[in-house]
Order: C-alpha cells, then structure tokens, then sequence
C-alpha cells in the first residue's frame, strides 16, 4: 500500500512538472557553419537539461522561413520565443504579431535592427569588438603594414556588419594597412573555397597580400585549402586571422596554417534558457542587451582550447 502511495505520488509530480514545461520557439539560421551547428546542439541539450518543450526550426538560411517558423509558433502559443536573425532587417511586422498575442519574443546571437521595444532583450557577443580585435592582432603582427584581402560573411548579416565595420575602424588608424580584395562567402567553407580561388587569380597569387580577414572560421579553412592548392602557405607567407574559435581553427593553428582567431562562445543555451526562463517567472530588469564575452586565441594556447571543445 505504502509502495502504491508512493509510485501514485511520483506519478503526479511527473504530470504536475510536465504540465508546467515551459514551450518554447526556437527559429535558429541554418547550419552553415560549426559554430552554428555546435549553437544548435547546445540549445536542444540544455532545452533538455531544463525540462523546456524546444520546437526548434532550421531555416536553411532563409529569412522568409524564418518569418513563417515565428508565425507557426504564434499559432502554437509557445510561452516565450527566440529568434537567432539571418539578416538584421524586415523584422518589425512579425514581432509586432508576436507583440499583440503576448508572447515574449528573445533575440540570440545575431542582432536585428528594429525597435528595441519589440523584444525583450538581445542576448548575444559583441560582432563589432571582434572585428577591432582582429585588426588590432592584425595591426600588431604585421607592425601596421599590410595589404589584407577579407572574406566576408553572409550580406546583411549581423556578424558580417559589425564584423566589418569594426575591422574597418581599427586599420583606419594604420596608413600602412588596407584591404585590397573583399567578397561574401556567406560564412561557409566553400565559400570560403571559391573566394580564395578568385582572390589567388585576381591578385597574381597573392602577390604582396600580407593579411588574410575572415569573418568566420570556417571561411577561412575553405581559404587554407585554395591557398595549399595553389602551392601557397597559409600561416606562414600570409598572416590568418578569423573569427569563431571552431576546432578545425585550433587544429589549422596546430598545423601551422592559421594564426590568431577571435572565440565566439557557442554553448551559450545557458545564458539564453536563464533570461528567458528568468521572464517567465516574473524577472523584469533586464538589459535591452545581455552581452556574452569573446577572447582572442593563438596556437600558444590552441592545443588547451582543442582540448575543451572536443575533450582530445
Ligand atoms: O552569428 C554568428 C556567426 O554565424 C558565426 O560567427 C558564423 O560562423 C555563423 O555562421
């Protein structure tokens, strides 16, 4: 009898604890990069660590699908949504849906342009201080003298804006600096692939180019490919500077073909699920922006760094 009470005890717990999991919406970009996959497997296991009803939408790099995965969850009524942007703009019609069905509405990772009263709060790195960081590391390797050819990442894009600009900001300080050559390859290794190879022809095989800019890592491994295919040593003639800090740049490091890259944090669920769970109960002082820190890494300490991402 004692056995029955207990077991029936549990099972309304369990009923009371799921009727309580809090729904969520999650509407993430794609799975360009490993930084974006890496994001993507930390927002379901720590989903699951708090008992959160993730729906979790993959939009392929389409803002479109984007727009229609928030209005599915309006439809739904999750509790609370988050939205990690393709792109900064257009964002207003659909969070003003979200507004007037009194959902919460958290922005992630990237940013978007629109009147800050339409979410909650963006919780996400800083794009442009990684842009000055690099130039900054960039400026100090190549004592303020170089010719950079940049690769930039998806136009429109939050990273690629402020990525840029701040890059832009440093190197203004630096006559001996500029960048020569720039294109999109939409923060993805082929695209990164296909850049290079235009920038090895176009600039006589990278003739007097001191700096290779990369908005993310994995731009940057496709850049290492065509540069090696091109009998080229990437990390040794050129400088390599990116942005991520992915194990395939540690391992590029180790190798001693990439040089420097700014780490954005990619296990940030916690940081995300603790505001958005955080509103949920009732918390109201947030910032417009909870900012996640960045840092900078070298292959002095790429070995350390592969070793926390991947436990080898
Ligand atoms: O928004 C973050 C950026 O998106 C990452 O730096 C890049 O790898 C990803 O595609």
């Amino acid at each position: 009898m004692v056995r029955f009470v207990s077991l029936m005890a549990a099972a309304l717990l369990t009923m009371a604890a799921a009727a309580s999991a809090e729904t969520i919406g999650f509407s993430q970009v794609g799975a360009e990069s490993d930084w974006r996959t890496a994001f993507s497997a930390d927002m379901r296991a720590v989903a699951k660590s708090r008992g959160i009803d993730l729906h979790f939408d993959d939009a392929q790099g389409s803002v479109e699908r984007q727009f229609a995965a928030v209005r599915r969850f309006i439809a739904e009524r999750v509790d609370a949504i988050v939205i990690a942007p393709v792109v900064v703009s257009g964002w207003a019609p659909v969070l003003k849906e979200a507004q007037a069905a009194n959902i919460p509405v958290f922005i992630a990772d990237r940013s978007v342009d629109s009147d800050p009263s339409l979410f909650v709060a963006r919780i996400g790195n800083d794009t442009n201080l990684e842009g000055r960081l690099a130039a900054s590391w960039l400026a100090q390797a190549s004592r303020g003298h170089c010719a950079i050819v940049e690769l930039q990442g998806s136009v429109g894009a939050a990273p690629t804006i402020g990525r840029k600009t701040g890059f832009a900001a440093v190197i203004a300080q630096f006559p001996g600096m500029r960048i020569i050559r720039s294109a999109s390859g939409d923060f993805t290794e082929a695209g990164g692939r296909q850049v290079m190879t235009d920038f090895i022809k176009s600039t006589n095989g990278l003739k007097d180019v001191c700096g290779v800019w990369s908005h993310n890592d994995n731009m940057m491994l496709g850049a290492i490919e065509a540069m090696k295919s091109a009998a080229l040593r990437p990390g040794k003639d050129v400088l390599m500077i990116s942005v991520d800090g992915v194990p395939g740049i540690y391992r590029a490091m180790l190798a001693g073909e990439a040089n420097a890259s700014v780490e954005v944090k990619s296990d940030i669920g916690n940081y995300i699920f603790d505001v958005v769970q955080g509103y949920l109960k009732g918390k109201r002082d947030y910032p417009k922006w909870v900012l996640i820190p960045n840092d900078l890494h070298t292959p002095e300490d790429a070995a350390k760094m592969l070793e926390r991402h991947t436990g080898s």
